[in-house]
């Protein structure tokens, strides 16, 4: 019995929740009337737009809501509305997510009406039957758990109304790999950039010096041994500095130690040299299996690589975590610190450029860092092992 009134009580929860929502719809749809007459007069065209996207939101949260109680995501796939009001105007009416959210909202506010009685009217008759059923008869309770089979039913529901076409959910794919695709195409043109900047100010200014260095000393040489061995000795540090400065540039590519350790290894020397105490945890056969492709193996570590300086420099923690997993849809990293949290992507041009190059491959990143810690940074990359 007890396990049953929990279990009707989170059923209840859900359904309560989801009441409220549809109550909240109820108000919604006179804003929705007076914007669709308000643009049928074409006054109010620049509303339409705004009241597609509070409508998403709704949406979205009685999908975050479904998903809380069945655990399984539904995905969306709405166009994106932004650009000049007609732009914008056309999205938002032609979006078909924009159809199939009104199509929710009215099933819901039909459907919506009926739910709150009947597990109202389910709670007292469970409490008495099933309290006579189990009390004195020692059956098992079977009114209570109707409570949740309402709320699996609620759940199917709107996951069927929520959940956009296949159709839609390509689009939706193909706009955001377009979207990746131009931005890898961007960080890769920046990298160049970078590369090219680093070797003309860096090894190629001191490359000069020293061709200019050994020319002096070649002249010098039969009339001034000892100023042509002191350009000799300033132009051996020139090019010790020029060395040093191609290996940083290169270490900035594709940091060597990854080529000749793998990942796993490579990471284990990030973690002793960062300063903080880091364990770090390895999954999934990575370290005994095929190694992955090299750019994901680059990603992974230079995302381990900014975890950790970033725990090191702003998190003022102790300790970190590092995981890496081989998983069935390619290599998951996960780096976790004891600092004091409140990493902000806008604040910091490390974690965006980590950003920029997991969705480069078409990998995920997830970062939470609330308040008071702890920092918990996640990258997915996609690849065939
Ligand atoms: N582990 C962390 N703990 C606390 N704050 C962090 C952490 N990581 C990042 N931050 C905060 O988020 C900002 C953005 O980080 P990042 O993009 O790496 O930029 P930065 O170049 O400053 O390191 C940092 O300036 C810092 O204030
Ligand atoms: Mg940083």
């Amino acid at each position: 019995m007890g396990n049953a009134l929990r279990q009707a009580g989170r059923a209840t929860v859900h359904l309560a929740l989801v009441t409220c929502l549809t109550s909240g719809l109820y108000l919604f749809i006179p804003v929705l009337v007076i914007t669709a007459v308000a643009a049928l007069m074409a006054v109010g065209a620049w509303v339409v737009p705004e009241v597609v996207l509070v409508l998403r939101r709704i949406a979205g949260t009685h999908r975050r809501m479904t998903a809380e109680w069945t655990g399984r995501e539904i995905p969306e796939a709405y166009q994106a509305i932004d650009g000049s009001l007609r732009v914008r105007l056309r999205t938002a009416v032609h979006d078909p997510g924009t159809l199939r959210d009104l199509r929710w909202m009215i099933a819901l506010c039909a459907y919506g009406v009926l739910v709150p009685p009947v597990w109202a009217a389910l709670w007292p008759l469970g409490l008495i039957v099933d309290g006579v059923w189990c009390g004195l008869l020692r059956r098992k309770p079977f009114v209570l758990p109707l409570i949740s089979k309402v709320a699996d039913m609620e759940a199917r529901w709107s996951t069927a109304l929520l959940r956009p076409s296949p159709r839609a959910l390509l689009a939706a794919r193909v706009e955001a790999l377009a979207t990746t695709r131009a931005e890898a195409i961007a960080a890769h043109e920046a990298e160049l950039r970078r590369i090219e900047r680093d070797l003309h100010d860096g090894a190629q200014a001191r490359l000069v010096a020293l061709s200019m260095r050994l020319g002096l000393a070649d002249r010098a040489f039969d009339r001034d041994p000892q100023g042509a061995r002191r350009l000799m000795t300033e132009a051996h540090s020139q090019a010790q500095e020029a060395l040093l400065e191609l290996r940083q540039v290169v270490r900035g590519i594709h940091p060597p130690i990854l080529t000749d350790r793998g990942l796993v290894g490579a990471v284990r020397a990030l973690a002793a040299s960062c300063g903080l105490e880091v364990a770090v945890e390895v999954k999934g056969g990575l370290e005994e299996g095929p190694r992955p492709p090299a750019a994901v193996e680059a990603a992974a570590y230079f995302m381990v690589a900014e975890a950790l300086t970033n725990a090191a420099k702003h998190g003022g923690g102790m300790r970190a975590e590092v995981h890496l997993e081989r998983v069935r849809a390619g290599l998951r990293a996960v780096v976790q610190d004891d600092g004091r949290g409140g990493a902000d992507e806008d604040e910091g041009t490390g974690l965006p450029g980590i950003r920029r190059r997991v969705a480069a491959l078409d990998g995920t990143m997830g970062v939470s860092s609330p308040p008071g810690g702890p920092t918990v940074i996640e990258v997915q990359l996609p690849c065939v092992w």
